[in-house]
């Protein structure tokens, strides 16, 4: 399948998703939202998602400004579910997501990389949700998810006031993991993709899926739920692989 505006490249289990609209700053209109729905459902099977902007400005300016100016209460509402369907479709994926913040990462692009695992910034990027500025609040999921990342105290200043993290603050806080030089992004996420890669898959999901309910369950129903998780990777080709390798004194070889 091929989009004009979503590249999809795979490499060793990992599947790169950029956002390629490099005129509007990679800003995602409907279609574009539409080619990267598609897109994550043709990498089903990788190991390791990565997404990122096109060029070296942008990594997402957010939601398209344009689109959005022409439309009502109804396509809005549509508009707003099909960025939750997606972003939801990220975070719940098997396979761990990095998002390679290559510059602007603004509305809907931060809320993109909020819905990430990782995050992995170069020097020159810049996240926000500056929706409020535009006489909205962040729509695809980041009043929730950017407070539970952040912080609450952190997460009102970024939506209430719309204030702009650049790279080295947005790691301070825990908005992203890593800050690269922009020449070194691509290698630093590719080596956190091989890393991640290697693990081993089935435990990988279930790590993230129990990450994921942290938010979700009450902790009494969480550690349940942890349990079933933990044992039911017991008899799994890799969790026999790991620990023969363990007392084999080898490095495990993983499905
Ligand atoms: N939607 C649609 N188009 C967008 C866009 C968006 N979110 N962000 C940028 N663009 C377009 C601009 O309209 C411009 O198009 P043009 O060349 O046809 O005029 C092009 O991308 C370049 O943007 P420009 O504003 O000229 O670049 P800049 O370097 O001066 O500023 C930003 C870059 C990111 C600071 C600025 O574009 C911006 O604030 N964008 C909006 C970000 C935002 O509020 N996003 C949240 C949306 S919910």
């Amino acid at each position: 399948m091929s989009w004009d505006t979503i590249s999809l490249e795979r490499s060793d289990g990992v599947a790169t998703i950029t956002v390629d609209r490099p005129d509007s700053l990679n800003a995602l209109n409907r279609g574009t939202m539409l080619a990267l729905s598609e897109a994550i459902e043709e990498a089903e099977n990788a190991r390791v998602l990565v997404f990122t902007g096109a060029g070296e400005d942008s990594f997402v300016a957010g939601a398209d400004i344009g689109f959005m100016q022409e439309i009502g209460t109804d396509e809005a509402q549509a508009y707003a579910e099909l960025g939750h369907e997606i972003f939801r479709a990220i975070e719940t994926h098997d396979a761990p997501a990095i998002a390679a913040v290559n510059g602007y990462a603004f509305g809907g692009g931060c809320e993109l990389a909020l819905a990430c695992d990782f995050r992995v910034a170069s020097e020159n990027a810049l996240l926000g949700q500056t929706e409020i500025d535009l006489g909205i609040v962040p729509g695809w999921g980041g009043t929730q998810r950017l407070s539970r990342l952040v912080g609450d105290a952190v997460a009102r200043r970024m939506v209430l006031l719309g204030e702009r993290l650049d790279a080295d603050s947005a790691a301070e806080v825990g908005l992203v993991d890593e800050v690269v030089p922009q020449e070194d992004l691509e290698r630093a996420v590719s080596e956190l993709a091989d890393e991640l890669a290697e693990k081993p898959r089935f435990a990988l999901a279930a790590a993230k899926e129990a990450l994921n309910q942290v938010h979700e369950m009450p902790l009494s129903a969480g550690l349940e739920y942890e349990q079933r998780l933990w044992s039911g990777l017991f008899g799994t080709h890799d969790q026999r692989e790991g620990m023969a390798a363990f007392v084999e004194k080898r490095d495990p070889e993983f499905e």
